[in-house]
């Protein structure tokens, strides 16, 4: 578990196009981060990096679909070519799916598993030998509290962000001896963008937003955690009474839970 400095931090930030992703860039960028950008809409990329460079900060985009294998390979070699390494990846890009499993189908399962697994693990995967010759290298993945505990009407998202939770816990350990730190952030309900892009949205699975956090005390808690070197936040006390309540007792929060659908 390493401090780091943010300041000439050479760091891939997926999903940057809106939401957490972006408020993490731009608070990496204020404090001297140089920034690989990428989601696929490139006129937000092309907002982001002019909002960038009105502060005097350092980045440029890679437009693309993260689970595309070119995608991924094109931002590995944008940090090699524009600033020599790379010290950091922040895996963030993710989508939801809302309503009951036995009513989608296996595309559903299978798109969110390929944006919030796959792509991120495999991104890692290319990254990482750029990371061994980097300065305190650090792996940021993305998570939420729902990587914790699982609960109803989103099971594939719930087992998306466990299995990344799986993955993290188990590469810290791997990587531990080359001083590549693993970071894994939980966020709960947070306002962004996120809900509007839920696939096979039902209309019968309830989203309360009304006490959401906003991306940006997201992203400032999580650059705060890359700068310590924590490896594992969950951001509001609400998910940490959670996951507790769930270690403490499972029984009783499968019985409170399956009422609140
Ligand atoms: N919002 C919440 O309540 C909440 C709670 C806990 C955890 N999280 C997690 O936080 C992360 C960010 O979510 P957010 O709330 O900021 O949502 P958001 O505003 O919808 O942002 C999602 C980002 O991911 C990118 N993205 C999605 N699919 C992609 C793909 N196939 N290829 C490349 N980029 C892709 C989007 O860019 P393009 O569409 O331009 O490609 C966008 O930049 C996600 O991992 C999410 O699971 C969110």
């Amino acid at each position: 578990m390493a401090s780091r400095k943010i300041a000439g931090l050479r760091t891939i930030v997926t999903g940057a196009s809106s939401g957490i992703g972006q408020q993490i860039a731009i608070e990496l960028a204020k404090q001297g981060a140089k920034l690989i950008v990428t989601a696929r809409r490139a006129e937000r990329l092309a907002d982001l990096l002019a909002e960038i460079k009105s502060f005097d900060g350092d980045a440029v985009s890679v437009v693309g679909d993260i689970v595309d294998p070119r995608t991924r390979v094109s931002l590995v070699e944008a940090a090699s070519r524009e600033f020599g390494g790379l010290d950091a990846v922040v895996n963030n890009a993710g989508i939801g799916a809302l309503g009951p499993f036995v009513n989608a189908d296996e595309a559903r399962n299978r798109t969110v598993m390929e944006v919030n697994f796959f792509a991120p693990v495999e991104l890692i995967r290319l990254a990482v030998p750029l990371l061994r010759e980097g300065n305190r290298p650090i792996i940021v993945n993305v998570s939420s509290v729902l990587g914790h505990r699982a609960v109803a009407n989103k099971s594939e998202y719930c087992a998306s962000k466990f299995a990344m939770h799986g993955f993290s816990d188990a590469l810290r350990c791997e990587l531990a001896g080359e001083g590549i730190d693993v970071l894994i952030v939980s966020p709960s309900t947070t306002s962004s963008e996120f809900f509007d892009h839920v696939t096979d949205r039902e209309g019968n699975a309830t989203v309360h937003t009304r006490h959401a956090m906003s991306p940006h005390v997201v992203a400032r808690k999580t650059v705060r955690a890359i700068r310590r070197g924590k490896h594992e936040i969950i951001l509001t006390a609400g998910g940490r009474a959670l996951v507790w309540f769930d270690r403490l007792c499972p029984p009783l929060m499968n019985r409170v839970l399956a009422r609140f659908r």
